[in-house]
């Protein structure tokens, strides 16, 4: 007991100190890089210099929504009602050596729900006990669906059941190789999943491989426990993929960063802009949903064409 209260103040001593710096000084105390703790997080262009980067605060937020309050953690034995009564942790209740934070399967439900008696193909990196191959096999119900997992591991080929239309390979999520036969093979694919290493560098250079080569359009870019992007050894890159995340929410709108609102505000549709410059991403983005430690992207049917023009009356 001793040592867990010790365990906690070690955690909360720095936090306090940085906290009542910030309200003496303005700015935050730098953070120590502890082994297994959070990471320093590297300053980002647009953050102002009296905050602390990485923390919130630093583009707007006002005091008022940043003073610190306490979180009662949820820690009764008994899952919430509304997740019981979710199919997909039924199905999950069922499945042996299962490990997956409970909050996950209301977020794959929302995102994955509406696909869920289509003809799919499905990649999803890591496959460690196989419990997320079982539970997505009885999940998505159209005899048809065809799901893939990956591993570096070995010992996951014992979750190989190609009767079942379940395919496991050994390969890493970062050799670009391995990930092109994948696709070859079996893609390209509807939903990727990507609850492999969880290393911040892996996740992006998957990402930057699958995304476009790899997702069908339209698709699903799921990306899992994303906490591990805040914490040592998974954050083994300066910007993590959180960081890309947000980058992407620029791409989204880079035909509008990219000109101004003349550019739109025409009646005459001869007056309209036949076309905007702008990067790949752009066109290849329809939606992005941020969850608590999971990112969903979506990749845009194609072609995406955008609407320039606004739905208006005249006064
Ligand atoms: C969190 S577990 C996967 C859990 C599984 N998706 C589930 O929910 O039941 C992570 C897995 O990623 C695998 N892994 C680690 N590094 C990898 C890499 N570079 N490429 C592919 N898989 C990797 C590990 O061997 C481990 O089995």
């Amino acid at each position: 007991m001793i040592v867990g209260l010790l365990k906690e103040l070690a955690v909360a001593l720095p936090r306090y100190v940085r906290y009542r710096a910030r309200q003496a000084f303005g700015r935050s105390a730098p953070r120590a890089a502890a082994p297994g703790g959070p990471v320093a997080l590297p300053a980002r262009a647009n953050a102002t210099p009296s905050v602390a980067a990485g923390e919130p605060g630093g583009i707007g937020l006002e005091p008022a929504l940043l003073a610190p309050v306490s979180w009662p953690s949820y820690k009764q034995a008994a899952p919430p009602p509304e997740l019981l009564a979710s199919p997909l942790y039924q199905i999950w209740e069922a499945t042996p050596n299962r490990h997956k934070w409970l909050h996950y399967f209301a977020i794959y439900q929302s995102v994955l729900g509406p696909w869920r008696g289509s003809s799919l193909r499905i990649l999803e990196i890591g496959v460690y006990r196989g419990s997320s191959l079982l539970m997505w096999r009885e999940y998505f119900t159209h005899p048809e669906t065809v799901i893939v997992g990956i591993d570096i591991d070995p010992d996951c080929l014992e979750f190989d059941a190609p009767e079942r239309g379940v395919h496991v390979h050994i390969g890493s999520q970062t050799d670009r190789t391995f990930l092109a036969q994948m696709v070859l093979r079996y893609g390209p694919f509807d939903v990727i999943i990507d609850d492999g290493s969880h290393h911040s560098s892996h996740i992006i250079t998957s990402f930057n491989h699958l995304f476009l080569t790899g997702l069908k359009d339209p698709g699903i870019y799921l990306v899992e426990d994303l906490h591990a992007n805040y914490w040592r050894p998974w954050r083994d890159s300066a910007n993590s993929f959180l960081d890309l995340c947000k980058e992407l929410v620029e791409a989204m709108h880079a035909h509008y960063a990219q000109t101004t609102a003349a550019t739109f505000f025409v009646k005459e549709p001869a007056d309209q802009v036949d076309a905007i410059e702008v990067p790949l991403i752009t066109t290849l983005l329809e939606e992005i949903r941020f969850f608590d430690s999971i990112v969903a992207i979506y990749k845009a049917r194609r072609p995406f064409i955008p609407h320039y023009r606004r739905s208006e009356t005249e006064r």
